[in-house]
């Protein structure tokens, strides 16, 4: 674990290096909170690299405040620094639903906490895409139970986009339903407890639902060829 100026507030301790971003843990105005940083791409050309990350920067923040808007429970973001490159949000103490789904994978699946769980998943994508939003990573370890209130709080809009079409709606169930099938077998039907509460959430279902069959058709074909 990485740590810069120890202990005062401010400082950062690096707690995931990914791919486009790092991860830390830090204060902001004395509350416990996550830093975000986009950092370049060495192979871009500098200019360009630095529209791209803005824009980025710019359209998760605009997302995950949009998300909340339309009902979501989403971290409060307390700061953009376009120029260190960095979202701040509140820091949610809880689990990621990757975690508790493991853990059910291993210990048995507590059946009431998994209804309520995927339930809460259904409901909060129906929200966004009845809103014209669309995820864009909807994985389990972008979604966290908190403590105490076992409230779902989805992170992570860093690929977010506005949309209507229901193929983009399809396409983002489609994400979700294989990241289960690889991540979380031992769970059995998730995603179907996930599709009943979308189902009866979204007023745009039986589009979506549509083009979801024509999105695992298409899936299932490019399987089978490669
Ligand atoms: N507000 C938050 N409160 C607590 N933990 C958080 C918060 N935001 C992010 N995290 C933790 O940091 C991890 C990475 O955050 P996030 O998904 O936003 O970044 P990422 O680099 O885009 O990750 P990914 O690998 O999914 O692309 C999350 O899976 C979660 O464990
Ligand atoms: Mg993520």
């Amino acid at each position: 674990m990485e740590t810069i100026g120890e202990g005062r507030e401010g400082s950062l301790v690096l707690i995931k290096q990914g791919a486009e971003a790092r991860i830390f843990e830090s204060t902001f105005l004395g509350r416990k909170c996550i830093v975000k940083e986009r950092f370049s791409k060495k192979y871009r050309h500098p200019s360009l690299d630095a529209k791209i990350t803005l824009k980025r920067l710019n359209a998760e923040a605009r997302c995950t405040t949009k998300a909340r808007r339309l009902g979501v429970v989403t971290p409060v973001l307390y700061a953009v620094d376009p120029l260190l490159q960095t979202l701040t949000f509140e820091y949610v103490e809880g689990s990621s639903a990757k975690d508790i789904f493991l853990d059910f994978g291993s210990n048995g699946i507590v059946e009431e906490r998994m209804n309520d769980i995927a339930k809460q998943i259904g409901d909060a994508i129906a929200k966004l895409h009845d809103g014209g939003l669309i995820h864009g990573d909807l994985t389990t370890s972008n979604m966290l139970i908190q403590n105490g209130t076992n409230q779902l709080v989805l992170i992570d809009f860093g690929l977010s986009f506005t949309s209507t079409l229901p193929e983009d709606k399809a396409v983002d169930l489609y994400v979700l339903e294989r990241a289960l099938l690889s991540m979380h077998s031992s769970c059995g039907n998730v995603m179907d407890r996930i599709l009943t509460a979308y189902r009866k959430s979204s007023k745009q279902w039986s589009s979506t639902w549509n083009k979801l069959a024509q999105v695992r058709q298409r899936g299932r074909k490019r399987t089978m060829v490669g």
